[in-house]
């Protein structure tokens, strides 16, 4: 479809994510390269007013297929108008979150199950990434990073939830062993990093663009 690169970073709530994100990007550009850094929810005008809905803590009646419709909504606007058309354009694009969240906190932890596939299809459109990272930490220890008293809507639900979705990444990480790379959050920032750029190095290797663009 493309001849950009598509990575994107998953894990509970607080795993590190951002930081190694920040890692790879800044290390991508000394490299020559020019990646594009979004997230979910979120990545785009319509996208960042969605995630405002969705996060705030006071709208408590959210229903569960209202809340995996507003992410997926949310993402088929974020692959339309940001991620497609870099890959095509030949960018790196790396996304913090994407349609695994959907599955592991909607079809896992809500117990929405198979539809959450079915509709996130819909959304994203084969626009799939080539590897994701999945940094796992003790649903405990992040919980008790995260406690801070200004949780957003989701890790305000606390533990309980925090557990089934590590619990449904793990899941998600047998199904797709190829694509899906599993970190030891717990381990220094530093030989997390190097793990990541190996990867991500020999994959830009493989599809000939080893140094710059
Ligand atoms: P955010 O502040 O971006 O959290 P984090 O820094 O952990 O990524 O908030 C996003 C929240 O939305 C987070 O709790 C995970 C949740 N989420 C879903 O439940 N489903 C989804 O499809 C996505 C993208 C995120």
């Amino acid at each position: 479809m493309s001849s950009g690169i598509f990575i994107t970073f998953e894990g509970t709530d607080g795993s590190g994510k951002s930081t190694q994100i920040t890692l790879l990007a800044d290390a991508l550009t000394a490299g020559g390269f020019d990646p594009v850094v979004t997230r979910e929810p979120g990545g785009t005008g319509i996208g960042e007013l969605i995630r405002a809905i969705i996060l705030d803590p006071a709208h408590r009646e959210m229903s569960a297929v209202t809340e995996m419709m507003l992410y997926a909504a949310s993402r088929a606007q974020h692959v339309d108008e940001v991620i497609r058309p870099n890959l095509e354009a030949g960018r790196i694009v790396i996304s913090d979150r994407f349609v695994d969240s959907s599955i592991a906190y909607q079809g896992g932890a809500r117990e929405l199950g198979g539809i959450v596939g079915e509709v996130n299809g819909y959304a994203v459109r084969e626009c799939m990434p080539d590897m994701t990272f999945l940094l796992c930490a003790a649903a405990d220890s992040v919980f008790t990073r995260i406690k801070t008293g200004s949780e957003d809507r989701i890790e305000a639900e606390g533990l309980a939830m925090q557990r089934a979705v590590a619990e449904a990444y793990r899941r998600l990480a047998e199904e797709y062993p190829e694509r899906i790379t599993v970190i030891d959050a717990s381990e220094p920032i530093g030989a997390i990093h190097a793990r990541i750029t190996e990867r991500v190095m020999a994959l830009l290797e493989s599809k000939g663009r080893a140094r710059g663009r």
